[in-house]
């Protein structure tokens, strides 16, 4: 019984740990009016980040924080973050399920 009991707490922990998405970032905020917590663009000329290869956000997002990629809404999102909080973010959509194409 005992053994039984801790399995089932060991699994009631460990399932959601591996369904659940990333914990939500502190700085989601900063993002979401443009490019939605899910991912999907708010506003016209924002691009769609749900589900967008890790690497590549990470990479993106040090590039405009350096401004080797020389925009100024995106450099001024990211301006304030460490390199923590970058990939917290990317993390956060690359988990994302992409929104359908339209047919
Ligand atoms: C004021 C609107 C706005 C805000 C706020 C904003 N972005 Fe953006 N973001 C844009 C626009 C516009 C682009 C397209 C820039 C370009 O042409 O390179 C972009 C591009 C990106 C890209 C590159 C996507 C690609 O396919 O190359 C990433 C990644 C990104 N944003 C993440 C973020 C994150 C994370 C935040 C929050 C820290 C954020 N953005 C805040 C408007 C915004």
């Amino acid at each position: 019984m005992r053994i039984l009991t801790t399995a089932a707490i060991a699994l009631a922990l460990s399932v959601p740990v591996l369904a659940a998405p990333p914990a939500k970032p502190a700085r989601l905020g900063l993002c979401a009016a443009c490019h939605g917590e899910d991912g999907v663009a708010k506003i016209p000329g924002a691009p769609n980040l749900a589900g967008q290869k890790l690497d590549y956000l990470r990479e993106a997002l040090r590039q405009y924080r350096d401004g080797r990629r020389d925009i100024p809404v995106m450099r001024a999102a990211t301006g304030p973050l460490t390199d923590a909080e970058l990939d917290q973010l990317a993390q956060w959509y690359s988990a994302l399920t992409p929104p359908r194409a339209a047919p």
